[in-house]
This record gives C-alpha cells, sequence and structure tokens, in this order.
C-alpha cells in the first residue's frame, strides 16, 4: 500500500505527520512511503533525509495525494489557497489518519463521505492504557505546556528562580497553573525546571498529589462540591463553585507573576475562571497564558491566537503551541500516528477492524459511512481480590490517562527486600491447609511427649506467629511496602535483643542460635536502612 506525507498547509503550522525514522518504520511494516517535497523543511526534516529513509519525494499537493491510498496529516484537510479543499484532492475510497475533530467538523466529514473515504481522527483514540503510545492529545499537550511557560518566560521581565547578586536580591517568581491535566501538570514541571515558585489548582482533588509531587503546591480550597467526573476526566461545577472559585483565583492572581491556565471539560466550552477583575488586580508586567484559548478561553479577555497587554497584564493566546516547538512535536506525533497504523496492520496488510477498540474509537469514517461517535467503552471490571496463578494475565485498563489505571493482578511475589518472608505464590486449597494444620498438631503432640514444656510452648507461638505473618504480607498492597519494612525492620530489633540474652547461655546451642540471630537481625536492620534510603532518593528532585 503507498502512504503519502503531504505538506500541511494550515497557516503557521510546521508540524509533520511523519519524521524519516517513522518512515523508515513504515517501510518495514511492508508500505511504500512517498513525502511532498518541504513537507518537514519547518521542523528541520530535509528532503534528503526523508529520502536517505527510503521515501520518494514527489513535487506538488495533487501528485502526491493522488498516488496514495493512505494519507498521513497533522492538521484536518484545508481549504486550499487559489480555490478547492484538500479533502477533494484524496482518492475515491482513500484512507485518511490526521486529527479530524469530528464534532466540530460535521461540514468535512460530508466532504470525505462523498469520497468514500475511511477516516481515522487522532484526537478520537482512546484514552486507554494499551492506546497510550497513539495518545497525540497527550503527546501534543504536554509539549504545549512546556511551550505556555517558555511564551510566558520571554514576555515576563525577570527571572524565574530567585538571584541573590551584589546588586541585590531578586525574588522567584510565582506561577500558578490552573488544571492541572496533562498541559497543567507540564507546565508545572517545567516552570517548576526554571526555578519558579508554583502553585496548582484544580476541581480533581485526585491530582493533588500528582502536583505536589512535582514540588508545587496545591492550593486548598473548601467547597463541597467534586470535580471528579466520569473516567478520570473532570465534569462541570455549578456555578455557584465557578463563583467562588474565581474569587479563590483573584485572590492567588494578585499574588502571582505568571498564571497559566488549562482547564477545561470534554465537549463543553473553557470555563471562565480568571476575571478582568482578577486581571486588574494583577502586578504591572506579569503574564497570562491561556491555553485554552481555542475553547473560548479561561480568561475572558485574551485574544485567541494574539498577544496583547490589557491592565498592564500581557495575555498570551495562542493556540499553536505544539508547533512552535515542531521538531519535538513532528517527532512525537509521528510516533503515534506510526503506531496507530502498526495497530491496524493485520496479516493482510492496512485493515480497519472494528473489532479492535482502539481502531473502532478512532474511526470517523469507514468508506464513506458515518461511525463517529463510536460506542462508549465499557469501564473495566474491578481486580479480582485473589486471583489464582492461573488467572495472572495483565488486564486492560479502560479508563482515561489521566485516572489511575486498575492495576492489574499482582503477580506471584518473591521476598521482600529487608528480609521479610517470602509470600506465597499463589492462595494453597482447603485440603491442603487443613492437611497440614493436622500434620502440626500431630507433630507438636508427639514432640510434647518428649521435650520440655517451655519448647512446646514457644514451638506453638512461633508457628501461630509464621501463620499470621503470612497473612498478613500476602495481603499488603505494594505500595504498603516500605512501612511494612520499617516494620519488619523494628522487629529485627526485638530478635537482636533476643539474641543477644541468648548468648549469655551456658547452652552451646543457644549460644550459637543466639549469634545467628543477631547476625541475620544485624543485616537485616542495615539492609532495611539502605533499602528505605534508596526509596527516599528516588522521591527527592
Ligand atoms: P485535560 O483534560 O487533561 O486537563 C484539563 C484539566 O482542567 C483537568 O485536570 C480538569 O480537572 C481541569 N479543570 C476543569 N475544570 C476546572 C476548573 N473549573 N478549575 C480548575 N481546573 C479545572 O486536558 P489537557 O490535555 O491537559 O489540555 C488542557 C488544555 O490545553 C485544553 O484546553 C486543550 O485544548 C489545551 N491545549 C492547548 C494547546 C495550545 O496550543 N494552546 C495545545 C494542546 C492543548
Amino acid at each position: 500500500m503507498k502512504i503519502g506525507v503531504p505538506r500541511e498547509i494550515y497557516p503557521g503550522e510546521c508540524r509533520v505527520a511523519a519524521v524519516p525514522e517513522t518512515v523508515g518504520k513504515l517501510i518495514g511494516l511492508g508500505f511504500e512511503v512517498s513525502v511532498e517535497s518541504g513537507a518537514g523543511e519547518a521542523s528541520n526534516f530535509s528532503d534528503a533525509s526523508y529520502a536517505e529513509a527510503g521515501a520518494k519525494i514527489v513535487h506538488g499537493a495533487e501528485a502526491l495525494w493522488g498516488q496514495s491510498e493512505l494519507i498521513l496529516k497533522v492538521r484536518e484537510p484545508q481549504e486550499r489557497v487559489g480555490g478547492g479543499h484538500e479533502a477533494e484532492l484524496l482518492p475515491v475510497g482513500g484512507r485518511l489518519i490526521a486529527f479530524l475533530w469530528p464534532a466540530q467538523n460535521q461540514g468535512l466529514l460530508g466532504r470525505l463521505a462523498a469520497r468514500k473515504a475511511t477516516a481515522l481522527a487522532m484526537d478520537a483514540v482512546p484514552r486507554i492504557t494499551r492506546a497510550q503510545k497513539m495518545d497525540a492529545l497527550s503527546s501534543m499537550a504536554n509539549i504545549a505546556g512546556y511551550r505556555a511557560v517558555i511564551e510566558a518566560a520571554e514576555r515576563y521581565g525577570s527571572f524565574f528562580s530567585g538571584q541573590i547578586t551584589a546588586a541585590g536580591r531578586i525574588n522567584p517568581s510565582q506561577v500558578m497553573v490552573v488544571g492541572a491535566g496533562v498541559a497543567g501538570l507540564a507546565a508545572i514541571a517545567a516552570a517548576r525546571g526554571l526555578g519558579a515558585v508554583v502553585r496548582a489548582f484544580d476541581t480533581r482533588e485526585a491530582v493533588r498529589e500528582q502536583v505536589q509531587s512535582l514540588g508545587a503546591s496545591f492550593i486548598d480550597f473548601k467547597f463541597e462540591e467534586s470535580g471528579e467526573g466520569e473516567g478520570g476526566y473532570a465534569r462541570e461545577m455549578s456555578e455557584a463553585f465557578i463563583a467562588a472559585e474565581q474569587a479563590l483565583l483573584a485572590d492567588n492572581a494578585a499574588q502571582v507573576d505568571i498564571i497559566i491556565t488549562t482547564a477545561l471539560i470534554p465537549g463543553k466550552p473553557a470555563p471562565v475562571l480568571i476575571t478582568e477583575e482578577a486581571v486588574k488586580r494583577m502586578k504591572p508586567g506579569s503574564v497570562i497564558v491561556d491555553m485554552a484559548a481555542e475553547r473560548g478561553g479561561n480568561c475572558p479577555i485574551v485574544e485567541r491566537d494574539e498577544v496583547v497587554v490589557k491592565h498592564g497584564v500581557t495575555l498570551i493566546g495562542y493556540t499553536d503551541l505544539p508547533s512552535r516547538l515542531a521538531s519535538v512535536s513532528s517527532r512525537l506525533y509521528a510516533m503515534n500516528v506510526y503506531n496507530l497504523v502498526d495497530e491496524a496492520v493485520g496479516e493482510g496488510g492496512f485493515r480497519i477492524d472494528r473489532d479492535n477498540e482502539v481502531i473502532r474509537g478512532a474511526l470517523v469514517l469507514d468508506a464513506g459511512e458515518l461511525t463517529w461517535p463510536p460506542p462508549r467503552l465499557e469501564p473495566s471490571p474491578a481486580p479480582k481480590p485473589a486471583p489464582r496463578a492461573d488467572e495472572l494475565r495483565p488486564t486492560e485498563s479502560k479508563t482515561p490517562m489521566s485516572a489511575p489505571a486498575p492495576r492489574a493482578p499482582r503477580p506471584a511475589r518473591k521476598s521482600s527486600h529487608g528480609g521479610h518472608g517470602a509470600a506465597a505464590a499463589e492462595p494453597l486449597p482447603g485440603q491442603v491447609v487443613w492437611g497440614g494444620m493436622a500434620a502440626a498438631a500431630v507433630v507438636l503432640g508427639a514432640m510434647g511427649l518428649v521435650v520440655p514444656p517451655e519448647f512446646l510452648q514457644h514451638m506453638t507461638v512461633f508457628l501461630l506467629a509464621c501463620v499470621v505473618g503470612w497473612h498478613v504480607i500476602w495481603n499488603v498492597s505494594a505500595a504498603l511496602h516500605t512501612p511494612l519494612m520499617s516494620v519488619t525492620n523494628a522487629i529485627s530489633g526485638i530478635i537482636l535483643i533476643g539474641g543477644m540474652l541468648m548468648v549469655n547461655s551456658d547452652s552451646k546451642v543457644a549460644l550459637a542460635l543466639g549469634m545467628v540471630a543477631i547476625l541475620v537481625a544485624s543485616i537485616n536492620v542495615a539492609g532495611g536502612f539502605l533499602v528505605t534510603q534508596r526509596m527516599l532518593r528516588m522521591f527527592r528532585k
């Protein structure tokens, strides 16, 4: 099959849907790849680099589209300068992969349907765990969040990090990020990386920890209304909530130098959160980057695609932030596209498999038939509490990326660090447990005839401790292993004391056992401290 990669014609669009690396990979899948001359120029990929990767360079859009069975694009087909529409260049029955925004582009869908086209929308790829490598929305939002900070830094008249110089002390900039989704978290990371003091707010309480783990503070807001929507997305808040939030953000706006807003609810206009009054309260020279400008904006006085200064505050409303980092955006987008193509390639080459939930989710038109919106994905069933070993296999999460994916059932575990006991690979069948207990009772009874009563007493306590310990450790979730390790270290301390008392004994056996206990418990305590230190270092920057 022949793939064509045209040059993007949307004004200012610098990205391209395939880079030399993905051209090589597509050829590896058995495709012939043609690239329109100059397609990668704006993102620093020359025609020569595509040719070197094995692509054919084609001059002119008509020739490129006309000979391609599958077109890979970034933006949806556009009106062409000088007349005509890109959709009309698609051969009848052709296939197209691009950002298509089907909810907003009914007219375009009509045009494509008239060409009996099959179209996969990159923006409709379901946000499930398996499809993360095809999630172009997240790749682009991540880049956009970073770039928003760079744009703000360019317009802001001071350092992000504080400095103490011979000429005086400069305080670090204060940055506020509103909406801590993919773009917001990327903005927090970038601003922190530049040394700013960052605070953030989101209606979803679930992101508090993510914000804090990036070194930002989460703005507290006492309002009894949850922002958690279905499947980890945000839900629209009540008018009273938004009014209270506007007041909260206005107070914070007066204290910060830079605001980056990314708040959005899927399928809704962006909520107005930074009012004109709040802008008036900001310090002169402050900057606002409204990433939601494309959807109406979180700040009503920001102008889409413009940089304006109002009330002494610079307002940035760019909607092409990923394109402003065209090289990396193209690279990541091209990988997302390649992965989607790879997903669609079956034994007979590229084919639309409606049973494949990723392909079905992205499928907007199938040979001219409208297939959007796709059927709703059922949420994953909750993981079973104690799977048998033969049930252990990775589960698929159908939860959007922003929500924590349900954990796969735990595989059989080996002994954890710090020496706390080995756990069973699978729960033992009832007969084995009862059989084992009966055997232990018989052995203890027999021993009772020959050993001293104290020994029997200690042995019983030891065996009971083994059973209780076994059950406790097996039921502790992986996230709690570190605290568990501290507990086992404390227990090792008790063993150490016991061992020390034993070495005083006259009996050689007791002396030897005491020394072994001291050695093993010391290794456990020291090892526990080492592993805990390593884990703590992982959480530090
Ligand atoms: P996302 O859905 O992951 O994040 C949006 C966040 O806003 C969610 O965490 C949500 O809980 C939060 N939110 C919703 N209502 C809120 C409220 N009232 N107060 C505080 N937080 C609220 O979306 P993503 O991918 O992070 O994108 C964020 C925005 O950036 C979107 O508007 C998107 O269109 C835009 N974007 C802009 C680009 C540009 O070039 N300007 C490029 C890429 C994305």
